[in-house]
C-alpha cells in the first residue's frame, strides 16, 4: 500500500456529532491562500485534509506554492531525530520567505508540535502558531490570535477527538485511492516510539461514520480506501448504550461490502493484536487486499522484550504462519529497527534469520534513534556504536532488496487484477497501477480503459521494484 510510513527515504457534516462553527469567519478569509506540506506517517497526511478541510470552512483556499501563500502550515513528525531535523531545515527555508513577506503566518502542526510545545515558539522564532493532532478545530481561534499579533498555541490532547464528522479535503489526489482514519492515538508503550506521548490516548472512531466516508468515496469515484490507525487491529467501537460493538474484522466487513469494487487496504496491524477472525475475513472478500503491514521490529525475542513489543520471535512466527495458512499469497511487508539498545550482534543475526524465514514483500528499515522522555532513552543506554548500526541496518538492507526481488520474480507469469492509477512516472504510453500485493504493475497504455478501472495484467518480467506486463482478457 501506500505505506504508512514516509521513512527516511515517511462535512462538515452535520449528520452526526459536531458541526463546525464558523460562519463568522469566513468572510475575513476569502481570498486568503494555505500552503500545507506534511511529513511522517499515513495519519499526518490524513490531518492534513482535516486541516485544509477546517481552513476552508474558514474561507480560505488552498495552494501548492508556499512563495503565494498567506499561511504555511507544517505537519510535522518527530518519530526519529532527523524526521524533526528536517523539519527545521524546511523552517529555515520557509524563514527566507517571511523575510520578504512579514504578513505571512508559518504554523506549526501535528507530532513535533506535541513534543515541543511553546518551546517552538522559543527555539524556532518565525513559527507564529504551534498546534497539537488533537486541536485542529481551534484553528479558526488561533487564527484570529495570530491575526491580532500574538502568538498561538493549542497542544491539548483529547480522549475522545476523532473528526469523525469533517469531511477531509482530498489534497493531491488522483481521486482513485483515500485514506480514511479509522482511530487515533495509541496505547502501547513501546519503549523506543514517540507516538503515544505525541498522539495520546487510542481512541476508535464511529464506524457508521467510517462506513459513510467509505460510501460517500465510492460514490465519487474512489476505489481503493486505506483504513489508517497505528494498531488497527485493536480498533474497537460501541455507542453509547453498547448495544452495538464493532471490532476490527467485522469493520472491515463492512467496509468491504460498500461494494466488490472498492478495494480496502489497512495499515498498521500489531503482531499482538492481529487475529484469525481478521484473516478469515481477508479471505472471505476478494477485494480486501492480501496485504499486511505486520511491523516486526527484531527477530529477538530479549530485544522484543525490552522494546516492550508485548509479543516474542514465536508469537511473530506463528502469525506469520497463520497469514501462510489462511492468505496463501499474502503480501507482508515490515518496519525493523536496527542497533536497539545492547542489541548484541546474534540478536542482529536473528532478525536477519526472521527476515530469511518471512521472505517480506516490503520493508522499511531504521537505525535505532533515541528520543527524549520514552522509556527506552529513560531506563538504557542507547550504546551500539553509529558505525555498527549503520552496518547492521546495510546487511538488514541488502538482505530485503533480495527478498523483494525474489517476491517479483515470482510473480513473473502470474495474471493479476491491477487498480490503475494513472500513467506510469516514466512514460506517457505506459499505465501504473497496483496488484492486490501492493506491487507496482507497468504495462502499455490501452485506450480503452482508464485509471480507476480495473484490469488483468500478464507479469511478463520485473526490474527490482516493479512487475512489468500486458493486458490480458
Ligand atoms: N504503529 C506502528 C509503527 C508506527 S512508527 C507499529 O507499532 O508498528 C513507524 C516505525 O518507525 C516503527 O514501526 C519503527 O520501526 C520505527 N520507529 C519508531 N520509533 C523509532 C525510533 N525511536 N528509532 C528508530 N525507528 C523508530
Ligand atoms: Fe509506537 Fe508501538 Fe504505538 Fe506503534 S504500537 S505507534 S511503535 S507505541
Ligand atoms: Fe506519524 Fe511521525 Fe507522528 S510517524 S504519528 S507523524 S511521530
Amino acid at each position: 500500500m501506500f505505506s504508512p510510513q514516509v521513512s527516511e527515504k515517511e462535512h462538515d457534516e452535520a449528520r452526526q456529532g459536531e458541526a463546525l462553527v464558523l460562519e463568522n469567519t469566513t468572510g475575513k478569509n476569502s481570498g486568503r491562500k494555505l500552503y500545507i506540506e506534511s511529513y511522517g506517517c499515513a495519519m499526518n497526511f490524513s490531518d492534513s485534509e482535516i486541516v485544509a478541510s477546517i481552513m476552508m470552512e474558514m474561507g480560505f483556499e488552498t495552494t501548492g506554492e508556499y512563495k503565494e501563500a498567506d499561511v504555511v502550515f507544517i505537519n510535522t513528525c518527530s518519530i526519529r531525530e532527523n524526521a524533526e531535523q528536517r523539519v527545521r531545515n524546511r523552517l529555515r527555508e520557509f524563514k527566507a520567505v517571511k523575510a520578504k513577506n512579514p504578513g505571512l503566518v508559518v504554523g506549526v502542526l501535528g507530532c513535533m508540535a506535541e513534543r515541543l510545545k511553546a518551546k517552538f515558539l522559543e527555539e524556532e522564532k518565525l513559527v507564529d502558531v504551534v498546534v497539537g493532532p488533537d486541536a485542529y478545530r481551534d484553528l479558526p481561534n488561533l487564527i484570529d490570535r495570530v491575526d491580532d499579533g500574538n502568538k498561538a498555541v493549542n497542544v491539548l490532547l483529547s480522549r475522545e477527538e476523532t473528526y469523525a464528522d469533517i469531511n477531509p479535503v482530498r489534497l493531491n489526489s488522483n481521486g482513485i485511492s483515500a485514506f480514511i482514519s479509522i482511530m487515533r492515538g495509541c496505547d502501547n508503550m513501546c519503549s523506543f516510539c514517540v507516538v503515544p506521548f505525541t498522539r495520546g490516548r487510542e481512541r476508535s472512531r464511529d464506524a457508521k461514520s467510517i462506513i459513510q466516508e467509505a460510501q460517500d468515496l465510492f460514490n465519487e469515484g474512489y476505489r481503493e480506501v486505506t483504513l489508517l490507525g497505528q494498531n488497527v487491529d485493536s480498533y474497537k467501537w460501541s455507542n453509547e448504550e453498547g448495544t452495538e460493538k464493532v471490532n476490527f474484522a467485522q469493520l472491515l466487513e463492512m467496509v468491504a461490502i460498500v461494494s466488490p469494487e472498492l478495494r480496502v487496504r489497512f495499515s498498521t496491524s500489531h503482531p499482538k493484536d492481529i487475529t484469525d477472525e481478521v484473516l478469515e475475513t481477508m479471505a472471505k472478500y476478494e477485494n480486501i487486499c492480501k496485504y499486511i503491514h505486520l511491523p516486526v521490529q527484531s527477530g529477538n525475542s530479549r530485544v522484543l522484550e525490552l522494546m516492550n513489543r508485548t509479543y516474542d520471535r514465536e508469537w511473530y512466527i506463528n502469525r506469520v504462519d497463520a497469514i501462510r495458512r489462511i492468505l496463501p499469497g499474502c503480501a507482508i511487508s515490515t518496519d525493523v529497527i536496527a542497533g536497539f539498545c545492547s542489541e548484541s550482534e546474534e540478536e542482529h543475526q536473528e532478525t536477519l534469520s526472521m527476515m530469511d524465514y518471512v521472505k517480506y514483500d516490503f520493508a522499511y528499515m531504521f537505525m535505532y534513534s533515541e528520543r527524549p522522555g520514552t522509556l527506552a532513552a529513560k531506563r538504557y543506554a542507547d550504546d551500539v556504536p553509529e558505525e555498527v548500526k549503520k552496518r547492521r541496518l546495510t546487511e538488514i538492507v541488502n538482505k530485503q532488496q533480495q527478498h523483494s526481488h525474489e517476491r517479483l520474480l515470482g510473480q513473473v507469469g502470474q495474471v493479476h487484477k491491477v487498480l490503475i492509477d494513472g500513467f506510469s512516472k516514466k512514460s506517457k504510453d505506459d499505465y501504473a497501477g497496483r496488484n492486490d500485493q501492493n506491487a507496482t504493475v507497468v504495462f502499455p497504455v490501452d485506450s480503452r480503459v482508464k485509471p480507476g478501472q480495473y484490469v488483468n495484467v500478464l507479469v511478463e518480467k520485473c526490474t527490482t521494484a516493479t512487475l512489468i506486463g500486458r493486458i490480458v482478457g
